[in-house]
């Protein structure tokens, strides 16, 4: 009974550091990680910290304004580009917009803090010391990452602790063992140690299994709800092709390229053959820096010599990247959606301004919803491609069931069913979710 009393204060110390440790542990790392990942979902397709690329480079951004005496204004820039250089109360946000004819996304979804989170990220990226054998790219840009270091440190603190504790508690029983007369096993082997230590550290054990299971779990959900989140994803592509040059100052349509759209699953990518329509002759550019390069490499995918105007055979594919990419398990289809006789919903509703884009890329929500009034679009909340996404739609879209053929058929079919008939005299409208938009196997193979 006395002895027990006695070890009590290792057992409490063990705790207390241990919750210490923990919180930093928690605490710490999050932070440090927000901006690099903000950085890398929404800024990382066009600039990088260190070097200029499609935008110039991050690190310094902030005083670069700080000194053009326009602090705030960066807030307002990374928001709304072209919004704040039209101003006209922002002369830095003009002079910047030279930089490139490829004009900055707006990233209205983002925060002040995220914002800050961002730049004080890549003003903390430092340049690595070359390294022969290293190539470029990996030198380009590491950050020295002190969260993973303070973790180290702070486990190795925490091991020496319990350590400390556990030899401190050792002596201690020895002594009680001496005076009581009781043998110990000096020879027992680490497995029994262990599981008596277990026993022994019953609250701590739990506690540490706990704490382990729900940061796992935490971190499983965080992960689940992101699966599938890709607003504003835009992958790199072979050829730097632009819809704003096409289907904006030029306005050849949509489906001039994506000609399966209305008529199957998928509204598809052309093929160079398209291309080839019109670059048969037009082989010389001067739309941007490097167009006449771009185009010449339209001419060697199809095996063509503009010199002269012969193809020679040799064809070498595009391999466009997907933006757009919902898993295997969704069925989704471009002709129900699209088609005037089903859904007639306009390409923007779920692909935002693309007349505007250079390469295509996955919207925002936001961007989406600035759009909401014109040509039937409404706004939502969810993040493209989310399954919530498609839910929310199916519940607020409405159908007009004398509009074709197609419903006429489906409201006969469903005409006979009391449920169906009482919940379109409760509210005069028929949404996709009542027609069966909400289940599973609808969506789901
Ligand atoms: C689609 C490409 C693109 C994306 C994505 C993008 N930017 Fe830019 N950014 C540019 C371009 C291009 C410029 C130069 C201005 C111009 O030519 O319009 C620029 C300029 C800037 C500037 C001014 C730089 C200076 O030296 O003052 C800041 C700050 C900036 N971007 C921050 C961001 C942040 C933060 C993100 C992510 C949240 C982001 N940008 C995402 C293309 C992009
Ligand atoms: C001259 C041909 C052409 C026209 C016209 C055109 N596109 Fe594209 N589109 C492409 C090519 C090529 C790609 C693949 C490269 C890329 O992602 O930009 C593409 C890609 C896309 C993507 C991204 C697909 C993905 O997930 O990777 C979307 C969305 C898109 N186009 C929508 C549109 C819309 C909407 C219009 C009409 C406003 C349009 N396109 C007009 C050629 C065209
Ligand atoms: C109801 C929303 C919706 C509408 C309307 C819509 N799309 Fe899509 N689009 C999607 C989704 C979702 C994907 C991803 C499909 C996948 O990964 O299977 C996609 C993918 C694409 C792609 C990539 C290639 C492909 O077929 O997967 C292109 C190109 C495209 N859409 C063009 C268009 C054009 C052009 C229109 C208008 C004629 C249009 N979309 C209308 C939702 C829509
Ligand atoms: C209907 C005709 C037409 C079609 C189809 C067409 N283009 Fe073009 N494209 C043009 C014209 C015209 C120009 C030159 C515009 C200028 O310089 O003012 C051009 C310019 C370009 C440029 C150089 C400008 C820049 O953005 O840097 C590229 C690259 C390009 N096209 C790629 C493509 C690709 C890839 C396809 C097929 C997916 C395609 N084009 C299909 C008419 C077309
Ligand atoms: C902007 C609104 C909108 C979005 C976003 C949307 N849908 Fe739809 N969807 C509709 C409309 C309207 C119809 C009705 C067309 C019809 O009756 O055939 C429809 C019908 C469908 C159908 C046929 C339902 C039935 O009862 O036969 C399926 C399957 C479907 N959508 C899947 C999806 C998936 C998967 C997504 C997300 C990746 C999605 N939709 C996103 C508006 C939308
Ligand atoms: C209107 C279309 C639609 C309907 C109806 C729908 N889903 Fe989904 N579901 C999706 C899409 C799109 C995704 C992929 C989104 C993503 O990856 O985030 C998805 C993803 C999922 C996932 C996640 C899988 C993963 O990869 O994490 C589960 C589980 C799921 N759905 C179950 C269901 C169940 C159960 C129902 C019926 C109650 C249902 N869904 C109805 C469109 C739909």
């Amino acid at each position: 009974m006395e002895n027990k009393m006695k070890f009590h204060w290792t057992n409490r110390l063990g705790l207390v550091t241990f919750f210490t440790v923990l919180i930093l542990l928690v605490s710490m790392p999050a932070k440090g990680q927000d901006g690099k990942a903000l950085f890398k979902a929404n800024c990382a397709s066009c600039h990088k910290a260190l070097k200029n690329s499609t935008g110039p480079m991050l690190q310094g951004a902030k005083a670069r304004w700080a000194e053009a005496g326009e602090a705030d204004n960066i807030y307002k820039w990374v928001k709304d580009p072209v919004g704040l250089a039209n101003s006209g109360t922002s002369p830095y946000a003009v002079q910047i917009s030279e930089y490139s004819p490829t004009a900055m996304t707006a990233q209205g979804h983002l925060t002040n803090e995220e914002i800050d989170a961002i730049l004080d990220y890549t003003d903390s990226v430092t340049p690595v010391v070359k390294k022969a054998g290293v190539s470029a790219a990996e030198q380009d840009e590491v950050v020295e990452d002190t969260s993973l270091i303070w973790i180290i440190v702070l486990i190795v603190v925490l091991g020496v602790v319990v350590f400390a504790a556990r030899g401190v508690r050792k002596q201690l029983s020895y002594v009680v063992a001496e005076k009581e007369g009781v043998e110990i096993d000096v020879n027992k082997s680490v497995k029994t140690k262990l599981g008596e230590w277990i026993l022994r550290n019953w609250k701590l054990t739990t506690i540490m299994f706990l704490v382990a299971a729900v940061t796992g779990g935490a971190d499983l959900m965080k992960r689940g709800f992101e699966v599938g989140v890709y607003a504003d994803y835009k992958p790199s592509q072979p050829i730097n092709y632009s819809h704003k040059l096409h289907a904006g100052e030029m306005g050849i349509d949509c489906k001039y390229c994506h000609s399966s759209a209305e008529k199957s699953k998928h509204a598809g990518i052309p093929s160079v053959n398209v291309c080839m329509n019109c670059h048969e002759n037009i082989v010389e550019s001067d739309y941007r820096a490097g167009s006449t390069a771009e185009i010449a490499k339209i001419h060697e995918a199809a095996g063509y010599d503009s010199e002269t105007k012969k193809y020679t055979g040799q064809t070498a594919p595009i391999v466009w990247n997907k933006a757009h990419n919902l898993p295997d398990h969704v069925f989704f289809s471009h002709a129900q959606h699209v088609s005037t006789n089903t859904g007639n919903i306009d390409c923007k509703q779920c692909h935002g301004n693309v007349p505007t884009y250079g390469l295509g890329r996955v919207s925002t929500t936001e961007e989406i919803n600035q759009l909401a009034g014109t040509d039937g679009i409404i706004p939502l909340t969810k993040p493209l491609l989310t399954m919530g996404w498609c839910l929310e739609c199916h519940n607020e879209k409405s159908v007009d069931l004398t509009k074709s053929e197609y419903y006429k058929e489906l409201h006969n079919r469903l005409g006979s069913r009391p449920d169906f008939l009482r919940k379109i005299s409760e509210d005069d409208k028929v949404t996709v979710r009542e027609l069966g938009g909400w289940e599973c196997a609808k969506c789901h193979y």
